[in-house]
């Protein structure tokens, strides 16, 4: 298939479009290197920089005929989308519709949307199925919900079929170690636990350690990129076949807490990591663990790579290079 990948230079994205090239689609990348990095970009694809805010440059892009999209431009910083959501409202909202109208003027029939866990908001009940309620407590979260929304109506009126992917954490890098960029300026707990170990900053803040958790630090279910991967290559597949529209929840079905996840960086970087604790950040549940059953028996698909070890490790063989 000829796949455009929107966001592809970017932390997931580049693995996805790894992954889709190396099993034999022609992948062109659109982005516009905000938070993505040109050494994530592979001299097989054709790459086009630019802004998905830009209508019209991004409609004779999309008119170069693609047989799908894979959608993964956003801002992702829940934190901040509380505080700056006009960034989170354009870049998400804006660009996704921009993205939706073209996908409209250029006839394409399949889009792969990078959704996510942060549209169910605080639990109800755990493990979190696709049919919990959806009651967002950040903004990123409701922009990701809002687009989901959109991609229903255009399904109904305009018949171009989603798969709405709800990731849980992303972390890890390429179990084969060929994505190399650094993200700029993470606010994940991962990267963020990774530019410690490497000295890029003095210590890690534990946003909160009064959860009713077992350690009372926050948990969530870690999914390593490498099976994220596999899981947009699974939905394409699924969705080229069945021209079904479908959402479905991308989670180890494991919750793993800050200090587990920092006892292993440690353990795995030997590097001592100083950490501060200060208070919860505003929008943080205490606790998030997907049910992935939907995307087995959909997609046949399983996370193998989301042990703690090889999220660490894989994380740290790219920051460990970054310093050498
Ligand atoms: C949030 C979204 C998630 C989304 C992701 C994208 C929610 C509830 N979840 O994940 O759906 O895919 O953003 O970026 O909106 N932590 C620290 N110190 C740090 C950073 C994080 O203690 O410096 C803690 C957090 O409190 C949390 C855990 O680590 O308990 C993970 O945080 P983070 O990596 O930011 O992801 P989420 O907020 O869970």
């Amino acid at each position: 298939m000829k796949i455009l990948v929107i966001g592809g230079a970017g932390y997931i994205g580049s693995h996805v479009a790894r992954m889709l090239a190396d099993k034999g689609n022609k992948v062109s990348i659109i982005d516009n290197l905000s938070t993505g990095t040109e050494e994530n970009l592979f001299a097989d694809y054709d790459f086009y920089k630019g802004d998905i805010l830009d209508y019209s440059w991004l409609v004779s892009i999309i008119k170069h005929g693609f047989d799908a999209i894979v959608h993964l431009a956003a801002a992702k910083a829940a934190g901040e989308s509380m505080i700056r959501p006009e960034k989170y409202a354009t870049q998400n909202l804006t660009g996704t519709i921009n993205i939706l109208n073209s996908v409209v003027e250029a006839g394409i029939p399949l889009i792969v949307f990078s959704s996510s866990a942060a549209i169910y908001g605080e639990p109800k009940y755990l493990p979190i199925d696709e049919a919990h309620p959806k009651e967002p407590t950040n903004f990123y979260g409701f922009t990701k919900l809002e687009i989901e929304h959109l991609l229903e109506w255009y399904d109904r009126l305009k018949g171009i079929k989603f798969a709405a992917l709800r990731y849980f954490n992303a972390a890890g890098y390429d179990i084969e170690g060929r994505i190399q960029g650094l993200e700029k300026n993470p606010a994940n707990l991962v990267p963020v636990i990774m530019e410690v170990a490497a000295g890029m900053r003095p210590r890690l803040e534990i946003f909160g350690t009064d959860y009713p958790t077992p350690d009372g630090t926050g948990v969530r279910d870690y999914i390593h990129v490498t099976d994220l991967a596999e899981a947009h290559c699974a939905a394409l597949s699924h969705l080229a076949e069945a021209r079904q529209s479908f959402a479905v929840n991308l989670g180890s079905e494991r919750g793993l807490s800050v200090l587990e996840i920092l006892q292993a960086a440690r353990r795995i970087t030997g590097r001592s990591i100083p950490v501060s604790t200060v208070g919860r950040r505003p929008g943080d549940p205490a606790k998030l663990i997907a049910s992935s059953a939907a995307a087995k028996r959909l997609l046949g698909w399983k996370a193998k790579y989301s042990d703690v070890d090889t999220i660490i490790a894989t994380s740290w063989r790219v920051y460990e290079k970054h310093l050498a």
